[in-house]
């Protein structure tokens, strides 16, 4: 394997196969199915990075913990893990997943709620008045199901069975709804045929059912049912994490400008009343393309030339891009802090290229990690085949395109591993 010893260009690094997991489709175990979310890990290479780089009694830490892939598998390990992300939506997907019910009263519970559909009237939810966005969405029709839905749910008693239903019901806002199916953008599907709201939460519900027993007794098995595993909703840039705690980071930034993970999850957001405007949900994800700070000077020399190649084509994007890497500075100063001496950060990144310049965030990340004390142990080439991620932009807008539009261009087609050591 050739590796970053070798001092090599990133591109000029072979792909590891070891790496790649071609046909292999693991994310339908466990609970990892429950909840679309956009560039999710494959388990399979955070289950590798586990087995390769830690110890039985690490703490496993991910500050990206998205819909918490990372502490699944710390938790099929034996690991104890804390993951944190900036998202309510990914903090109640992750207790979810993380949290397994006794499959016996998850089922009673279950074939309780599904029985009080006998007790539903449109017209006791006429008049409800929600958030406009609601309105924009969703016909009368699926929005007074949906209402109804919710009131049930909310109504349990167990939180673990209350986040375990909101989950199901969070995953079927989309198909319930007028939004283009096949889209991460916010956008109008004039032709969708909605699904109906009953019918969708009874599929998914019974499928999430499934995966939750077998993670209950593969749990069961191992003894691994009470090992700790925590989310806390909190920036990355700065987390409630005790110094020298973590043994292990395993985690996947967000890329640079591709997801509004505030715009994505919106009608969950809007439907749980975890916001009541975009504008102040967008501004802390890193990332994003609605960053306000105005400086474009950043610490990493590689950085500062990439972003001084994009002043020169494209103000906007050149800020954003310098945003992003003083972001990606302040993070990696928190994950040399929690993280213990000789401890791992395994960080799984992409590059990408706007208006014809080569954003290589991963080579930036690697000299942040260094001028920080990290010795860099592995750079790991793998092409992506399964991560749901965009994968080409139109040349002249930059915007995710269409495979079929001949003036896109691949970008993300492989990312890197980089290994580092405190
Ligand atoms: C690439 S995704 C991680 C996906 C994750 N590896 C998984 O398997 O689900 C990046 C995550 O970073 C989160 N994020 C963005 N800005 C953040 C911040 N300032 N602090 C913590 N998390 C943030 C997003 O909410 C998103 O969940």
């Amino acid at each position: 394997m050739q590796t970053q010893r070798q001092n090599l260009p990133f591109e000029k690094i072979a792909v590891s196969p070891e790496w790649c997991f071609k046909n292999v489709r693991s994310i339908e175990q466990w609970t990892h199915g429950y909840h679309r979310y956009p560039a999710k890990f494959l388990p399979n290479l955070v289950k590798k990075l586990i087995e390769d780089y830690t110890q039985p009694t690490d703490m496993v830490a991910d500050f990206f913990a998205g819909c918490g892939t990372t502490l699944v598998e710390a938790k099929v390990h034996g690991r104890q893990s804390i993951g944190v992300d900036i998202n309510p939506v990914a903090e109640l997907i992750t207790n979810a997943k993380i949290n397994p019910i006794d499959p016996k009263k998850l089922e009673a519970k279950f074939q309780n709620l599904i029985k009080k559909f006998d007790d539903f009237d449109p017209k006791d939810y006429s008049e409800i008045n929600l958030h406009d966005r609601i309105d924009y969405w969703f016909s009368p029709r699926h929005k007074y199901k949906i209402a109804f839905l919710y009131e049930k749910i909310l109504s349990l008693r167990d939180k673990t069975a209350r986040e375990f239903f909101l989950v199901s019901l969070s995953h079927i806002l989309k198909n319930c709804s007028k939004w283009l199916q096949s889209s991460t953008k916010p956008q109008i599907d004039p032709d969708k045929k909605p699904t109906d709201p009953f019918i969708a939460f009874i599929t998914h519900t019974k499928q999430m059912i499934k995966r939750n027993k077998e993670f209950y007794d593969k749990l069961t098995e191992t003894d691994f049912l009470n090992t700790a595993c925590e989310i806390r909703l909190e920036d990355a840039r700065q987390t409630t994490l005790e110094s020298g705690s973590v043994g292990a980071i395993i985690t996947s930034p967000p890329y640079v400008t591709s997801y509004e993970y505030a715009d994505i999850h919106q009608l969950t957001a809007y439907w749980y009343e975890y916001i009541t405007d975009l504008q102040g949900f967008r501004k802390n994800f890193i990332g994003t393309f609605y960053s306000l700070n105005q400086n474009t000077t950043v610490d990493s020399t590689l950085g500062q030339q990439i972003v001084n190649q994009l002043l020169k084509k494209d103000k906007r994007k050149a800020k954003e891009v310098a945003n992003y890497f003083k972001d990606m500075q302040a993070v990696a100063t928190e994950m040399h802090r929690v993280l213990r001496t000789d401890g791992h950060t395994c960080l799984v990144i992409g590059n990408t290229t706007f208006v014809g310049v080569k954003v290589k965030s991963a080579e930036v990340f690697k000299e942040i990690l260094e001028s920080l004390g990290f010795n860099m142990v592995q750079v790991i080439k793998r092409s992506i085949p399964h991560k749901l991620i965009p994968t080409i932009r139109d040349k002249k807008t930059g915007k995710f395109s269409k495979l079929k539009n001949k003036d896109s261009k691949l970008v993300y087609p492989e990312e890197y591993i980089l290994i580092a050591k405190k």
